[in-house]
């Protein structure tokens, strides 16, 4: 009766007794203890119609007792299906009824599907899954596999076949006309793409060989990775972090295919702070949060990031979501472990009853506009309603040719362009500024007396350079617990590990200038010292391999690993490769880079002038064709770019070459005096 009044509260008392199906009579009875139960209260009607006399309305208690009432119903049919399910096929649904709730939802806020089977259905699949031909995911699919998994990626229900790809790229939808702008591809090497056939189910693993997931293939292709490029990101160039990997590192051949998740990726690190879409929903429910706006980012936040989120909580008259990211971000960026510590520090200058913090473990792109658009669509799945949108929201830095790959409001001019079609509203970010005299932050839009008050900033840039040199970091830019942090985790680039990565035609000259530097930094002691020359790590590391692509490739990746972790673990790593590729010195350096610097020194001696030492008789050797794949001769040699260092040994010694070195790091604040 409590839903009848609801949606029909001015009928008569006959149309509510024939559509309850009960006669007037206990309709007047149910109506008297639901008034006297203060369920329901009777207001009078003006009119002429006598029939018409009454209307009703239901009170907060009868609202509450009507919610009350149907999920009681509810769970009560979820445990008759249960047990019928169970009946037919010896498992439980998996359905959850929700036995708790105590206010209605809203759309944003009611659960969302994900893509996992029950619990004893995954129990059963992954035994059967063991026989399954297996693909193990790289860092990135884990992280997308995550988030198709949880709902994170909604409405995609695996990754894309190339019919949705293809929409994907050129237009941003779906084939079903679903607004999509990230093609989430399984990118799969060719020897493994050439044992899978469409119709076939294939287990994907983590990298610890945990079974995560099944891929039921339906689709295998090639795809135009050029074109790809140009239309997500905007460019094929590859100093765009996102087109580097989709040219050199991610596989040849997309997969795509429906997914039925086992299980969640497993993370040991901040679990408390990591929710699935459906957790966060449940949580904003259970504080009765309608509104909320996200803040998304991949940076430590500092006063003004804290202003900017604050103000804009306050403008929309929302709570506020500071949802970083800690999947992958962009190469160099501060590693999350050290980010979730600054984030930990900040969060205690919101009040705690209006801001909550949430990791997502994304795996960004940078695509700047595109990018936007599927933040916000990732949020909105997270029961978000308000998203902040600032200048160049997810840009990944210059292009080769030394500009910005996007306007600095494109994306948020595609946010808008999409933003009723998203169902989420954009909050765009307001840059905001240091007012020495009024000793506040103040959007710069908003500063009507600008040419009177002293307008103070710190850019990301000044930023690093002032951890990097050990300077002063003031306390209107920063909060002291967030200095604190990012210095411990960086310290001045003079305690710091780093790598001086060596690469020249054999007989250059590396080895011994290498050798020298050695000696030189163990003379002045601090940090230990590592020689990685290309001879010995043959010997030690790579005794298998020999010089064609992808050996050559290989051993470089080990001596990369190899000086990373000695990097991250404070020490100096001198390599001395012949090292012949870019992409996979680029790739060195990527590693290496998250830890401390890479000192790339290009021993620049010409191929003419080693063949003439010729000191180990190898050239000979490569001109009558005994040995093969010579670099230089037989094999290419891909010239560094843009090396920190370039060394011309043809006119000066080695104990000089050693000392343009250490000027070199001197310079960039790696050694300095005690
Ligand atoms: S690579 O390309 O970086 O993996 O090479 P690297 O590990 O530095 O090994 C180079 C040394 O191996 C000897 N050698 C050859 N070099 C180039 N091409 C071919 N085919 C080859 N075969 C053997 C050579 O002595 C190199 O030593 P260095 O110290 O560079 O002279």
């Amino acid at each position: 009766m409590l839903r009848q009044l609801d949606l029909a509260p001015e009928a008569s008392q006959r149309s509510t007794a024939t559509a309850l199906g009960i006669s007037l009579g206990r309709l007047n009875a149910l109506l008297r203890a639901t008034v006297e139960a203060g369920l329901v209260t009777i207001g009078e009607r003006a009119g002429p119609d006598k029939r018409h006399r009454f209307s009703y309305s239901i009170t907060s208690r009868g609202a509450a007792e009507q919610l009350r009432l149907r999920d009681k119903f509810l769970s009560r049919k979820f445990a008759e299906y249960d047990a019928l399910h169970a009946e037919l096929t010896g498992t439980s649904s998996g359905l959850n009824p929700f036995q708790h709730r105590t206010n209605p939802m809203q759309n944003n806020l009611a659960p969302i599907s994900e893509l996992y089977v029950s619990y004893e259905s995954s129990q059963k699949l992954k035994v059967e899954a063991a026989d399954l031909v297996s693909w193990d995911l790289t860092p990135r699919q884990i992280c997308d596999l995550e988030l198709l998994m949880n709902g994170g990626f909604s409405p995609l229900k695996g990754f894309l076949s190339e019919e949705d790809y293809n929409g994907v790229v050129e237009n941003m939808r779906l084939a079903d006309g679903s607004l999509w702008p990230m093609p989430i591809t399984l990118d799969v090497s060719q020897g493994f793409a050439d044992k899978i056939e469409p119709g076939q189910d294939i287990a994907l693993r983590d990298q610890e060989g945990v079974i995560l997931a099944i891929l039921s293939v339906d689709d295998k292709f090639l795809p135009n990775k050029a074109r790809e490029a140009e239309k997500v990101f905007g460019s094929d160039d590859e100093a765009h972090p996102a087109v580097n990997y989709l040219h050199n590192v991610a596989g040849p051949v997309y997969l795509g295919g429906p997914i039925t998740g086992i299980q969640q990726p497993v993370h040991y690190d901040f679990r408390a702070r990591r929710d699935t879409p459906n957790e966060l929903r449940a949580y904003f429910r259970k504080l009765g949060w309608r509104k909320i706006v996200a803040f998304q980012t991949r940076n430590p936040l500092h006063r003004a990031h804290q202003e900017l989120t604050f103000r804009a909580a306050k403008e929309c008259q929302a709570n506020l979501l500071i949802h970083p990211v800690v999947g992958m971000t962009k190469p160099g960026d501060v590693d999350h472990f050290t980010r979730v510590r600054c984030y930990e520090a900040v969060l205690d200058k919101y009040p705690a009853a209006t801001t909550t913090m949430s990791l997502l473990p994304l795996a960004m792109r940078m695509a700047g506009p595109r990018e936007a658009v599927w933040h916000g669509l990732i949020r909105k799945n997270h029961g978000v309603t308000h998203f902040i949108v600032g200048r160049d929201h997810a840009g990944p830095g210059k292009n080769s040719a030394g500009e910005d790959f996007y306007g600095p409001y494109d994306a948020q001019d595609l946010f808008r362009e999409h933003e009723a079609e998203m169902g989420i509203e954009m909050v765009p970010f307001k840059h905001m500024v240091f007012v020495q005299e009024r000793a506040q932050y103040e959007p710069i839009d908003e500063i009507a007396d600008k040419d009177k008050v002293t307008i103070l900033n710190i850019s990301g840039t000044e930023l690093r350079r002032r951890l990097a040199e050990g300077l002063e970091i003031p306390d209107w830019f920063s909060f002291k617990d967030v200095v604190k942090e990012l210095r411990r985790t960086k310290p001045p680039r003079s305690k710091q590990g780093f790598t001086v990565f060596f690469t020249g035609f054999s007989g250059s000259g590396k080895s011994t200038i290498a050798n020298a530097l050695m000696v030189k930094l163990m003379e002045m002691g601090g940090r230990p010292t590592t020689l990685l020359d290309g001879d010995i790590v043959r010997k030690n590391l790579s005794s298998e391999l020999g010089f064609s692509k992808e050996h050559r490739d290989l051993n470089i990746r080990r001596i990369g690993y190899v000086a990373s972790e000695i990097t991250k673990n404070g020490g100096i790593a001198i390599c001395a490769p012949i090292a012949p590729y870019a992409t996979t010195r680029r790739a060195v350096r990527e590693d290496i880079e998250q830890y401390g610097a890479f000192v790339e020194v290009h021993v620049a001696t010409s191929i003419e002038e080693c063949e003439k030492r010729d000191r180990k008789g190898l050239y000979k050797l490569a001109r009558e064709g005994k040995i093969k794949e010579f670099t230089g001769i037989s094999d290419p040699y891909d010239v560094p770019a843009n090396p920190e260092l370039s060394l011309d040994t043809e006119t000066v010694d080695v104990d000089y070459c050693a000392q343009q070195v250490l000027l070199k790091l001197e310079s960039m604040g790696l050694i300095a005096g005690s």
